[in-house]
């Protein structure tokens, strides 16, 4: 398995391309199964988690070509045809919903286009239970029956999908993507309360009305679908990812450095902007994306609470925590989106920082320097947040299982080397 070796203590100078939404891409790719035409996606960045949405969307019968890599990766991207023309296949096994949560995406698009759909239960994952109840709560409301049998879910409806007024007691990203793929097929209007308003939901929502469907509300927190009988193709590209950029502000503030993050969409970051803002670090605009400087700054701590967009994300929370045990003084993270998500405090820890868990909410004591270490994560973001810490420590640390890395960050030490880190990948040798 694959490691990532740093050497910490370099200011990053230079730009970096930020990529297509993973979650995003998410999305969009289980949005073709709603029309026998080609659906086109554009930007499309190149992951592991997207080849696993890929794998299972050939085995519903998706036929698929890659129609442009400039191999660059960034604003470029990638192109890919996606053609439904005939489900073959409805049931989505086990084997690849268990590698990847965002495979119960196919349920609400396979449901309503064939009138049924066997999906595998996700079950547990690092970050907590996740459960799907919202999901097929919803689906029901728009007349499917649902059955749990032996791991999966069976869901079926006679006819078409109805219409129906659906209040989320909660915020769900992919419950709310779930739901308006389903709802563009269905008969008569749905509307969709307490709708999350992430720029992910958005993006699948232009991507829908540009196949055709009726929405309105994108953005807010209620959507409006009238159904439609059929959609067709559409060629749309994906919106930059706001994770990524994040990620890489972090690592340019973390590194008191200057960095360009060429193709970042600022106006889907106000929260993290905001923060980085307040802990001191320069945010500006520049015409080809933003600019993240860090390199006259002495940054401070500062308080951060997740929430739903368009508060400051959970996909962010690791990664600043990674900033804030280095700044001055202390702040204090509180996660409010899921249990069990402070994975990676105990490895930063060995990496010298001052962490106090207090149930949903640590406490972080900003220390002048982390040291190297090797260290291990059991998710995507607190995987970058070990690599971020490394960028800044002093001396080497070597970041295993950086398979969860791979699905999320495309070429992330090459574009970090071309910023002046010293850090490099290390191939196989079975380590973990
Ligand atoms: C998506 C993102 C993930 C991000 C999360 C929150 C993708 C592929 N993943 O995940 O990166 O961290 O949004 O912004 O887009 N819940 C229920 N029942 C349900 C559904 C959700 O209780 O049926 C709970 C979850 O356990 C969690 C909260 O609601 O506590 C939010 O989850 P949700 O917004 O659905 O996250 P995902 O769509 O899984």
């Amino acid at each position: 398995m694959d490691r990532i070796r740093i050497i910490g203590g370099t200011p990053l100078k230079g730009s970096i391309p930020i990529g297509g939404a993973k979650n995003a891409a998410l999305a969009l790719m289980p949005a073709c199964l709603l029309t026998d035409q080609t659906l086109t996606l554009t930007n499309l960045p190149h992951l592991v988690d997207i080849t696993t949405m890929a794998n299972l969307l050939a085995q519903h019968g998706v036929g698929m070509a890659l129609n442009g890599d400039s191999g660059l990766g960034g604003a470029s991207g990638r192109a890919l045809d996606l053609t439904a023309a005939e489900i073959v296949n409805t049931t989505a096994p086990y084997d690849l919903v268990r590698r990847m949560r965002a495979s119960v995406l196919v349920l609400g698009p396979l449901l309503a286009r064939c009138g049924r759909a066997r999906v595998s239960l996700p079950g547990g994952c690092a970050i907590g239970t996740r459960p799907v109840d919202l999901h097929l709560k919803a689906l029901e409301q728009m007349g499917a029956r649902i059955d749990l049998q032996e791991g999966y879910i069976a869901a079926e409806v006679a006819g078409r999908l109805k219409g129906a007024h659906i209040i989320f007691p909660q915020v769900t990203v992919g419950g709310t993507e779930n739901l308006l793929m389903a709802a563009s097929l269905a008969e008569g209007e749905t509307v969709i309360a307490n709708a999350a308003r992430e720029p992910e939901v958005a993006d699948l929502a232009h991507c829908l009305l540009a196949m055709g469907a009726r929405i309105e509300g994108i953005g807010t927190g209620t959507l409006r679908i009238q159904g439609v009988e059929r959609l067709h193709g559409a060629v749309y590209s994906v919106v930059p990812d706001r994770i990524e950029t994040g990620s890489y502000a972090v690592a340019a503030a973390i590194t008191r450095g200057n960095v360009e993050l060429v193709g970042a969409r600022m106006d889907l970051m106000d929260s993290v902007i905001k923060v980085l803002r307040d802990c001191g670090a320069e945010v500006t605009a520049t015409e080809r994306g933003m600019r993240v400087r860090a390199d006259a700054a002495e940054l401070v701590g500062t308080d951060i609470m997740t929430e739903p967009y368009p508060g400051f994300p959970t996909d962010m929370q690791a990664q600043l925590m990674a900033l804030m045990a280095t700044a001055s003084g202390a702040s204090m993270i509180t996660e409010t989106i899921f249990e069990n998500r402070f994975m990676h405090v105990p490895e930063l820890m060995r990496m010298g920082a001052k962490i106090n868990v207090h149930g949903a909410s640590a406490i972080v004591r900003g220390v002048p320097r982390l040291s190297g270490a090797p260290v291990m994560a059991t998710d995507l973001r607190a995987s970058v947040s070990l690599v971020l810490a490394g960028l800044a420590a002093e001396g080497e640390t070597v970041v295993n299982r950086v398979y969860h890395l791979d699905r999320g960050y495309e070429r992330v030490e090459e574009k970090l080397a071309a910023c002046g880190a010293r850090i490099e990948r290390i191939k196989g040798e079975g380590a973990e």
